[in-house]
C-alpha cells in the first residue's frame, strides 16, 4: 500500500537482516510511526498492545518472533518457550496458532545451525503468501460487488464495514477492504460506511485512514448506526473479516459484528464474511461454544484516545472511575447469517460444504473427527 510516495507492507525485515519492522498502528491515524522489533519479547508486547493486530497480521509477526528467539538461541527449549509466549498473546485469531505451527514444523527436526535461516525463510513466505491470498480475496471480492452495482443500477454501492479487514490488518490489500480498493480502482462508484468499532476504534482510525489514503469515498458512523441506514435503504452490502471461521461457517469476529448480522439479516441486506483460508478453524464446529473470546483490559472501556487541542495525542475518561467496565473483543456470528464467504478460492456458502467445495484437501481430516 502506497504511503505518500512509498510503498508499504505491514511488517517487513529490517535492514540489519534480523529486525522485524512494523507500523505502529496505536499511532495511526495521527502519526505514521515504525516500531522496530529486535526480540521475541518485543514480538510479544507488537501482539499484546496492538502495535499491530488484525488476526493474517498477528500470525506473520508470530512467525517472526520465533525467528528472533531462535535468532537469539536456537536450541528446543528456546522454540518451545517462543510458541508458548507468543501463543499466549491474543486467544481468538486462529492464525496465531497456524503460523506458529507452521515455523514449528519448518524448524524443529532441523540441525541447529540450520534453523535461524529456515526460520527467517519460513516466515518470509507466510507474509509473501499473505499478500497473495488478500489479492486473490479481492478479485473475487470485486466480481460480488460488480454484480450488486449493476443489479442496483444507479447511484454508488453502499458498503457497511466493522472494525478495520484492510492492509492493516494484513500484510498487504486486506480482506473486507481488498474488493473495495479494486472496486474503486476500476471506477465503480463505491461508497463505504465506516463503523468506528468501540472501544479501540479501528473503524474510525485505522480503515477511515486507509480509505482515505486511498481516495475511496466514505463515512465513518457510530457502530450503533448501521441499523438505522440499513432500514432506510442506505446499506446495499456489508463485508466483514475474520479471525476465526468454524468447519461449519460460524465466524468470530470484532465484537458488534453479530449485532451487523442481524440488522442485515432483518433488512434484506446482504452480509458477506472475506476470509483467507488461513482463518478457518477446521476443528471447531460450534462457534458460540467453541471458539475463545479475548476480554481485554476494561480500560480501553473506560477510556478514550484522540487528539488533543495541542495536537498531542491524549486519552480521556468516559466513565464515572468508581463503575466496573467490560471488554469482551470479539462475537460470533452463526454461519445462519452470513450470505457467502469471500474466500481465496473463490465464494461459497457460510457452510461446511460450502468450504469443502473450496477447500476438498481437508475432507478427511473433518470426516474423521466426526467419526469419533
Ligand atoms: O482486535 P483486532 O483489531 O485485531 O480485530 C481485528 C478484526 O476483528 C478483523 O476484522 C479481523 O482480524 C479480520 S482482519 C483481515
Amino acid at each position: 500500500m502506497r504511503i505518500g510516495e512509498t510503498w508499504y507492507r505491514t511488517i517487513w525485515l529490517a535492514d540489519d537482516g534480523r529486525s522485524v519492522d512494523v507500523i505502529d498502528q496505536r499511532a495511526l491515524p495521527f502519526s505514521f510511526e515504525i516500531m522496530r522489533l529486535a526480540t521475541v519479547e518485543q514480538a510479544v508486547h507488537a501482539i499484546s498492545e496492538m502495535v499491530v493486530r488484525g488476526a493474517p497480521l498477528i500470525g506473520a509477526t508470530a512467525a517472526y518472533g520465533v525467528c528472533l528467539a531462535l535468532q537469539k538461541n536456537p536450541m528446543h527449549g528456546s522454540l518451545d518457550r517462543a510458541l508458548e509466549v507468543l501463543a499466549a498473546t491474543r486467544p481468538t485469531a486462529v492464525n496465531l496458532r497456524w503460523a506458529l505451527e507452521i515455523m514449528d514444523e519448518a524448524v524443529r527436526f532441523l540441525p541447529q545451525d540450520e534453523r535461524v535461516a529456515a526460520a527467517y525463510r519460513r516466515a518470509a513466505r507466510i507474509c509473501d503468501e499473505d499478500v497473495e491470498i488478500s489479492k486473490r480475496i479481492g478479485e473475487h471480492g470485486l466480481a460480488v460487488l460488480r454484480g450488486l452495482a449493476a443489479a442496483k443500477g444507479s447511484g454508488p454501492l453502499n458498503i457497511l464495514t466493522h472494525c478495520n479487514a484492510g492492509w492493516l490488518a494484513t500484510v498487504d490489500w486486506g480482506t473486507a477492504l481488498a474488493p473495495i480498493y479494486m472496486a474503486h480502482d476500476e471506477g465503480l462508484d463505491v461508497h463505504v460506511w465506516v463503523d468506528e468499532t468501540r472501544p479501540r476504534n479501528q473503524g474510525a482510525s485505522l480503515t477511515a485512514y486507509e480509505l482515505g489514503a486511498h481516495g475511496v469515498p466514505h463515512s465513518v458512523v457510530v457502530d450503533n448506526a448501521g441499523g438505522h441506514l440499513m432500514q432506510h435503504g442506505m446499506v446495499d452490502v456489508c463485508i466483514v473479516g475474520t479471525d476465526r471461521t468454524t468447519a461449519a461457517g460460524d465466524v468470530a469476529n470484532k465484537i458488534g459484528t453479530y449485532l451487523k448480522a442481524l440488522a442485515a439479516r432483518d433488512n434484506g441486506v446482504p452480509f458477506y464474511v472475506a476470509l483467507p483460508q488461513t482463518t478457518i478453524d477446521w476443528h471447531a464446529r460450534d462457534g458460540v461454544a467453541e471458539i475463545p473470546i479475548e476480554q481485554r483490559d476494561a480500560r480501553e472501556v473506560r477510556f478514550i484516545r484522540g487528539l488533543g487541542p495541542d495536537g498531542r495525542v491524549i486519552e480521556v475518561e468516559l466513565t464515572p472511575p468508581s463503575s466496573p467496565a467490560a471488554n469482551y473483543a470479539f462475537d460470533v456470528t452463526p454461519a445462519r447469517l452470513v450470505t457467502g464467504f469471500i474466500t481465496d478460492r473463490g465464494v461459497c456458502d457460510a457452510s461446511l460444504e460450502g468450504l469443502l467445495g473450496l477447500f476438498p484437501e481437508w475432507e478427511s481430516d473433518v470426516r474423521e473427527e466426526e467419526a469419533e
